[in-house]
């Protein structure tokens, strides 16, 4: 039986055995590896911060998990519109459908009683700059804009001047 199957099939096979053995390279093609990512050396170029100039062939230590100031003691902001970063640790405060745990605290029904500073009149207002009663759904997810505080170190090199500083250093060259 089954050697009538294999007859019956060999019309079908054989071709596709035969181009099988058509299609084999008899010399593997060597390819020249990649050059290596990251311009090591080359600081204007080095976009390696991240993997902290480890090349990408071999494996990375990561760092000790940044662990949450949690001492109230707030950071200057350094531009007016940036969100302050947020003194306290946040651990198990959910923000979900049915409950906002951070407007326990910072709404402006509640902020006294927990010595919190109040979301500023900007959580209020909707897209058209109108003032809503309840936190507006822009503002509803805090840790969108918030970030915790931690004892994390710089990645990559930042040279951001605030405005004050500028204008500083400006004064003092005339
Ligand atoms: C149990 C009350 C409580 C809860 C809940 C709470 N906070 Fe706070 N938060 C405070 C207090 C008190 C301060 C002021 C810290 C200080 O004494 O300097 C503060 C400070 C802040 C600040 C700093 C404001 C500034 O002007 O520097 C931010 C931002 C903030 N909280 C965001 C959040 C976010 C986001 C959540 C939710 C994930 C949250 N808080 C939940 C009590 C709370
Ligand atoms: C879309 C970004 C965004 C979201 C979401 C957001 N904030 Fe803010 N928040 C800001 C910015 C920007 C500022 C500083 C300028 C201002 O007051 O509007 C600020 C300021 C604050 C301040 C300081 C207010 C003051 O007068 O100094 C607190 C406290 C605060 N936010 C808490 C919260 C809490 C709690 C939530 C969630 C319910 C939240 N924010 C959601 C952007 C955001």
């Amino acid at each position: 039986m089954r050697a009538i199957l294999l007859l019956l099939l060999l019309p079908v096979l054989l071709p596709a055995l035969l181009a099988c053995g058509r299609d084999r390279d008899p010399r593997p093609q060597v390819v020249a590896p990649a050059p290596e990512v990251g311009a090591r050396g080359n600081p204007a170029k080095d976009i390696d911060g991240l993997r902290r100039h480890v090349p990408i062939t071999s494996e990375i230590t990561p760092l000790p998990m940044a662990t949450a100031e949690n001492f109230d003691i707030r950071r200057g902001r350094a531009y007016p519109m940036q969100p302050p970063t947020i003194p306290h640790s946040i651990d198990g405060y959910q923000v979900d459908l049915n409950s906002n745990r951070c407007m326990l605290c910072h709404a402006r029904s509640t902020a006294a009683q927990f010595q919190a500073p109040e979301v500023s009149v900007t959580h209020y207002m909707d897209r058209n700059d109108q003032f809503l009663a309840e936190i507006s759904p822009r503002r509803y997810f805090c840790v969108q804009c918030h970030v915790v505080q931690t004892n994390a170190q710089p990645l990559v090199a930042n040279g951001f001047r605030d405005i004050d500083s500028l204008l500083r250093s400006e004064r003092e060259l005339q």
